[in-house]
């Protein structure tokens, strides 16, 4: 078999076989396939897509190439939830909570921010001495013990996918729907979880700018994770606003945990719900009223709460700043945004909000900079608010007061103003199961 031959099969607009694609992720991790082969490759699929077969055979090629983690050793059902990438997204600090007090266990890997999105692993690791590196029988033990544990990806997790994302990331192809899904869901399958609620975003600050392409990626992915074998829904929900009212490490942590003392309602309290309850409906085969009713208490009596506590607990974090988060950390510097005229926010943009939120020291512009915890976004108003001009939409946070000129006019260029009232859209568009 040669390289060659199967670029131009699929140059062509041929389907690969198996061992074709077998044989590609296999001497690409080795180096036999060259960086300039596997980029012509990527490029063809990119053009000529992928049928759902070949999609199934390159997601568990790329899973089988490095570590697949080995969940036996916990009882119980064991879940996990992925998001597509948000800004304002910390929904799996709620969800987590919740399905482990209701009898799931919880063995999540989570990633750090990229690009203008945030990261599970950095917001944990803003709360001190929160551990996400915990040895593999740690991380078994905790589960068990508390039925919740959430730790950085392991470098040999999926290592085929790291090498193609990063060529990907450099040659234009990262946005076709069968490589996205085969990237993610080889990270799923090869963390070992039996159900997977995948929370597909689409809008300005997501991948998938319309609803009707995350629909096609919500599709690839739950065709894949059961052809793998395993129990799999997608949720697909709005991102062109972010996500609640904060943005940043810290100020994320404290709206997380709001949620989890008050189950206060707003749009971030909703979509976890709506996740929370189909990873139930999975892990129980429940019906999805009999799972959110649950959902529910769980979150209004503070056994979610309870859990969220627990964890921080046994991965050797501050449980006092959960208890009294006027305690963590402040930034030293803040700036209000003021509202430029009287009217309507017409959009929010998600992305544009999101790398001011960078811009202020919250993420990083190379995978290098050092995060600056407290750095971040408290949005006042959002896209459908009333607002009068001078009033305070949002306030600006940082450690370096250097920042503030560029995220302020970024922030500002992600707001859009209106004498009318702007159109409501669905905060969930569609459930794929
Ligand atoms: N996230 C991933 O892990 N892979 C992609 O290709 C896109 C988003």
């Amino acid at each position: 078999m040669r390289i060659y031959d199967i670029i131009a099969k699929k140059r062509d607009g041929y389907e690969l076989s198996d061992e074709e694609i077998a044989f590609f992720v296999k001497n690409y991790v080795s180096g036999e396939i060259k960086d300039y082969q596997a980029s012509a490759l990527m490029m063809a699929i990119y053009l000529n897509g992928m049928t759902d077969r070949e999609t199934v055979t390159l997601t568990l090629e790329m899973a089988q190439s490095g570590d697949m983690l080995d969940l036996t050793a916990i009882d119980g059902v064991k879940v996990d939830k992925h998001s597509t990438g948000g800004v304002g997204d910390k929904t799996t600090l709620i969800v987590a909570p919740i399905v482990a007090a209701l009898g799931c266990k919880v063995a999540k890997m989570s990633g750090r921010g990229l690009g203008h999105t945030g990261g599970t692993v950095d917001k944990l690791e803003s709360i001190d001495g929160f551990n996400v590196a915990l040895s593999p029988e740690e991380f078994i033990r905790t589960v068990n013990k508390t039925g919740i544990c959430v730790v950085g990806q392991t470098g040999n997790l999926a290592p085929a996918d790291k090498k193609i994302y990063a060529l990907r990331d450099a040659t234009a192809t990262v946005g076709s729907i069968p490589l996205i899904a085969s990237s993610i869901m080889s990270k799923k399958l090869a963390a070992g979880s039996d159900c997977i609620v995948l929370d597909v975003k689409y809008g300005s600050g997501a991948f998938m700018k319309t609803p009707e392409d995350a629909l096609l990626l919500a599709e690839k992915m739950v065709t894949i994770g059961k052809g793998a074998g395993k129990r799999v829904r997608a949720v697909i929900s709005d991102m062109d606003t972010p996500l609640g009212k904060n943005i940043g490490n810290i100020l994320e942590v404290k709206e997380a945990v709001e949620i989890l003392r008050s189950g206060e309602d707003s749009d971030l309290t909703q979509v976890c719900i709506a996740l929370a309850a189909n990873i139930i409906v999975l892990a129980f085969g429940i019906e999805y009223n009999e799972a959110e009713s649950k959902v529910c208490t769980v979150l209004k009596n503070g056994e979610a709460y309870g859990k969220f506590l627990e964890m921080v607990k046994a991965q050797g974090g501050d449980v006092s700043l959960i208890e009294n988060t006027v305690n963590f950390r402040k930034a030293k510097y803040r700036k209000e945004m003021l509202s430029p005229a009287d009217g309507f926010i017409l959009a929010t943009d998600a992305e544009k909000i999101g790398s001011a939120s960078v811009v202020l020291g919250a993420g990083r512009a190379t995978k290098d900079d050092i995060i600056d915890y407290t750095a971040g976004i408290i949005l006042h108003k959002k896209t459908g608010n009333k607002v009068q001009k001078g009033e305070v939409i949002a306030e600006l946070f940082a450690d370096d007061e250097g920042r503030f000129a560029s995220a302020e006019e970024m922030f500002m260029s992600g707001f859009i103003f209106s004498e009318k009232e702007a159109e409501r859209k669905p905060l969930i568009y569609k459930v794929v199961e």
